[in-house]
């Protein structure tokens, strides 16, 4: 995996680059879908690649490990051979599902050991077997095993549970380094910083993380119901640490004034279940803010999401028709909000990227976040 830095922002910290994987590029900053099972809830991979244009897509180990299980995807040659998706992938190593998921789990020095939210079976998480399975899974892109103490964390909780993470780090790192990929095209490894919401915690872990000399390196804990600023704070002081020169990604965040905001102070990469989720609920995310389709207002209107847009759920199908799939509880509702809402994530960093690009992006930044965040 390469990663070359093409432009950086005079008036703030962004960046744009591009991420060579074996599986592609990736046009960073970037925006991944979430495909917790294998398959981005709602959204087909034809939709993915020619309505969405989603470059990168995740899965994850816990589910995926869960159902359909190691053995149907080795034979089917990993998760690329089984779900067809021939574009770059990325696996989140489970630690986060294990926490927010799972049942009567229990953490030790040796793993964690948790009860399946589908049948209550019995299973032990450890670095060394969260590598082997994302092996199988064999994604371009694997995630340490860490864990993500929940907000707010004590911080003699935080330290403990950060110092957890590091040594299962080291773990991880013996393990992968001592296993070859399984379909032959190489795998990159990212660690994950921790440390809640102290500020020497974060700077400790960031050091930590950066002297393990990995392809790239991601940023956990955040968006976890702290504040915005909290956020902004230390994925500032987190990025001002990691090595420039690697890709930065930033895990489980968020709207999109978050992303803009997390751009300018140096991250590269974003996944967050908000667009798909959200938008199975009515909430649209659009260039001039937020739209609750539900809302009555919407039953008369017969313009579309964005006239402009080369999405056709967003640029073809009206507000006042969307409201009504929603009111009527047809599938078609969710399917085409998760479709624009997706679209408009790619356009957004698409766009960001452009700004970088043409030296504009801090400025433009300013304007946008207020934008959109207004509530339509
Ligand atoms: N997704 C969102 N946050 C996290 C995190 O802290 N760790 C992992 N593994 N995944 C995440």
């Amino acid at each position: 995996m390469k990663f070359e830095l093409l432009h950086k922002d005079p008036a703030s910290k962004a960046r744009a680059g591009k991420l060579t994987t074996a599986h592609g590029e990736i046009e960073t900053p970037i925006f991944m879908p979430v495909g917790t099972v294998g398959s981005v809830k709602a959204v087909t991979q034809e939709q993915l690649r020619e309505e969405i244009n989603a470059q990168i897509i995740l899965g994850n180990t816990y589910h995926l490990y869960l159902r359909p299980g190691l053995e149907i995807l080795r034979q089917a040659g990993g998760l690329h051979g089984f779900n067809g998706w021939e574009r770059p992938l990325l696996t989140d190593s489970g630690g986060y599902q294990v926490f927010s998921l799972a049942n009567n789990r229990k953490i030790k020095e040796e793993g964690c050991v948790f009860q399946s939210h589908i049948d209550g079976s019995r299973h032990l998480f450890t670095p060394e077997n969260v590598m082997d399975t994302q092996r199988v899974i064999g994604a371009d892109i694997i995630m340490a095993f860490d864990e993500c103490p929940p907000y707010p964390s004590e911080y003699k909780y935080a330290k403990q549970s950060m110092e957890l993470t590091h040594r299962w780090l080291d773990r991880c790192i013996r393990r992968f380094k001592g296993t070859d990929p399984i379909y032959g095209y190489e795998q990159a490894l990212f660690p994950i910083v921790q440390g809640s919401t102290y500020k020497d915690l974060r700077k400790i872990s960031a050091e930590v993380i950066a002297s393990k000399d990995c392809l790239g390196n991601a940023i956990g804990g955040l968006s976890v119901g702290e504040p915005e600023e909290d956020m902004y704070e230390m994925c500032e002081l987190v990025c001002d640490i990691l090595p420039t020169e690697k890709p930065r990604y930033l895990m489980g965040v968020g709207t999109p004034w978050n992303i803009l905001e997390n751009i300018s102070l140096g991250v590269d990469m974003f996944d967050c279940v908000m667009p798909t989720r959200n938008g199975r609920n009515g909430m649209l995310f659009t260039w001039q803010g937020v739209i609750n389709i539900k809302n009555k207002k919407w039953a008369t209107d017969f313009t579309p999401i964005d006239a402009n847009s080369p999405c056709i759920a967003t640029s073809k199908y009206t507000k006042a028709y969307l409201r009504h799939l929603f009111a009527a509880g047809e599938i078609l509702g969710m399917q085409l909000a998760s479709i624009h809402n997706l679209a408009f994530y790619l356009e957004l960093v698409k766009e960001a990227r452009k700004r970088i690009l043409e030296g504009t992006f801090a400025a433009w930044k300013e304007g946008m976040v207020k934008q959109l965040r207004q509530r339509l």
